[in-house]
């Protein structure tokens, strides 16, 4: 590893870099913890060539705070960097950073990024860090820089001068380390005595409780605040709470109402230590699962609930069929269940959304676009026995589920909410009359211009394709418990669609 300590060496050694490597940069004020080398081991896996600076930058400090005794360990931060595998270690002293002093240019961040949370208490602290900051990225000239979510408001700070001053640095942030009991590492832990140590932990516990009261569906801020407020009241807890407070992650502004994400940051007194912590809070979109027989309007349904709530339309039905296409293009005997797990075990299918309500979703098999082959009378007369083998089950759900995760989805089938998404926050199972459902069923086939099929037909198959679809052993059609029934004979579309939604509004999410 080199050890550079003055501008100039860091500056030929940047020259040597090779201009095809990516450069990580890792910038640090020392006393090493686990923290620091999750960033370091990140920027490694990363990057090809890894600078870490270490520099106790005097123009972050407030006059009355910890600059003279802040922890210094040199020695053992080289140790550490070198067993890691940092290519460059940058530790200038003060006079070379030029770093002291009231007559120097400073850099200014928005006023409304640090009036609020740490900057309130801390005047001039994060120009102190702009600035510096902003000299390590000329001098390292970094592709990425890697910044712990501990200190949240900084990383915030830093996205926002990287995006005003155009650095060509991508800014990763990486999750805050924390002990078993839940403390947040911080080089200033080494100030506290082991009995203050247990006590810092209240903290984490306090922003736990919020977490779990805002996964319980609380989304005002003011009541999540008050958990805090009421943790730190305690005259026993040994803690003195500086300022709690529910900010937007990225542009720090007060919250009154969480919709999407919060950054929940808090700064406590632990006798004269001064610890920060944080978590971030996010709404998850909720899924919607809607089962039901065929021909009772699920989707149509479902494509109108999710173009109205901008949510993915996942047609599973279509995912079936187009596996079913597969099998017909290849010429597998529909009873052949081995043949057919083999060629659906590479299978690659793709749901292609599309902002037109009126045209389905583009469906691709292995890059071929299926949309309308997969609607045939011979893929619908073969799709409840494809689709009731195992291995092509396990396989569509386990693509379903993976469209699942980020959730913000409206997915329809026969078993969504019974197996493929039993977490689901809403399930819907829609039903019709065979009467009814083969009345909507022939319209669809006449506007296709399918003309040769009459209603006692459609009504029959229906009946037929029911006692195949709840009777089967492998995912049968079945109501989940907790799903909320609706009955579409007399609705319109937009009738279930509003009254799904105005479901939607009853559950938290
Ligand atoms: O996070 C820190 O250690 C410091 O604020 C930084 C980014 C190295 C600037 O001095």
């Amino acid at each position: 590893m080199l050890i550079v300590t003055t501008i100039e060496g860091l500056k030929r050694e940047r020259e040597k870099i090779p201009k095809t490597a990516t450069v990580g940069f890792v910038p640090t004020m020392g006393a090493l913890h686990l923290g620091h080398v999750s960033l370091i081991q990140r920027a490694l896996a990363e990057t090809d060539f890894v600078v870490v600076s270490i520099f106790v930058n005097p123009l972050q400090f407030g006059p009355n705070e910890d600059l003279a005794r802040y922890p210094r360990q040199l020695d053992k931060d080289c140790e550490i960097c070198e067993k890691l595998g940092v290519h460059l270690l940058f530790a200038p002293s003060v006079e070379e950073m030029n770093a002291v002093g009231d007559d120097l240019t400073l850099v200014v961040p928005p006023k409304s990024m640090t009036s609020v949370l740490c900057g309130k208490y801390r005047p001039g602290h994060f120009e102190g860090v702009a600035t510096i900051v902003t000299k390590l990225f000329h001098l390292v000239q970094p592709h990425v820089a890697y910044f712990g979510q501990k200190d949240a408001q900084q990383v915030a700070i830093i996205k926002r001068l990287v995006r005003d001053l155009n650095f060509p640095v991508q800014i990763k942030t990486c999750p805050t380390v924390r002990e078993a009991s839940g403390l947040a590492l911080s080089s200033r832990n080494q100030y506290l005595t082991a009995t203050e140590k247990e006590k810092a932990t209240l903290i984490y516990r306090s922003l736990s409780r919020v977490q779990e009261a805002f996964h319980r569906g609380e989304r005002k801020c003011q009541p999540l605040l008050d958990i805090i407020h009421s943790s730190f009241a305690h005259p026993d807890c040994g803690l003195t709470l500086q300022y709690a407070e529910i900010v937007h992650p990225d542009t720090l502004q007060p919250l009154s109402h969480i919709t999407d994400s919060a950054l929940v940051a808090v700064a406590a007194f632990c006798g004269t230590t001064r610890l920060i912590d944080n978590v971030i809070l996010t709404v998850t979109k909720p899924i919607i699962a809607l089962d039901g027989p065929a021909g009772a309007g699920k989707s149509t349904v479902s494509r109108r609930l999710a173009h109205q709530l901008g949510y993915l339309y996942l047609d599973t039905g279509a995912m079936y069929r187009a596996v079913t296409w597969l099998v017909m293009e290849n010429n597998i005997s529909p009873e052949d269940e081995k043949a057919i797990a083999d060629m659906v075990k590479n299978v690659k299918i793709e749901l292609i959304p599309s902002d037109d309500l009126n045209s389905p979703v583009t469906v691709r098999v292995n890059q071929q676009d299926v949309t309308k082959a997969i609607r045939s009378p011979e893929v619908t007369r073969l799709v409840s026995k494809i689709a009731a083998q195992k291995a092509v089950r396990e396989k569509m759900v386990q693509l379903q589920q993976e469209y699942g995760k980020k959730g913000g989805i409206v997915a329809e089938g026969r078993d969504i909410g019974t197996h493929v998404f039993p977490q689901a926050q809403l399930k819907i199972f829609l039903t019709a009359s065979p009467q009814a459902r083969a009345k909507r069923r022939l319209l669809e086939l006449h506007n296709q211009g399918e003309t040769d099929i009459n209603l006692e037909q459609l009504i029959t198959e229906i009946q037929q394709r029911d006692y195949l679809d709840s009777t089967r052993e492998i995912a049968p059609l079945q109501k989940a418990a907790d799903a909320i029934e609706i009955n579409t004979d007399n609705l319109t579309v937009e009738e279930v669609v509003e009254k799904i939604k105005s479901l939607l509004n009853h559950i938290p999410h």
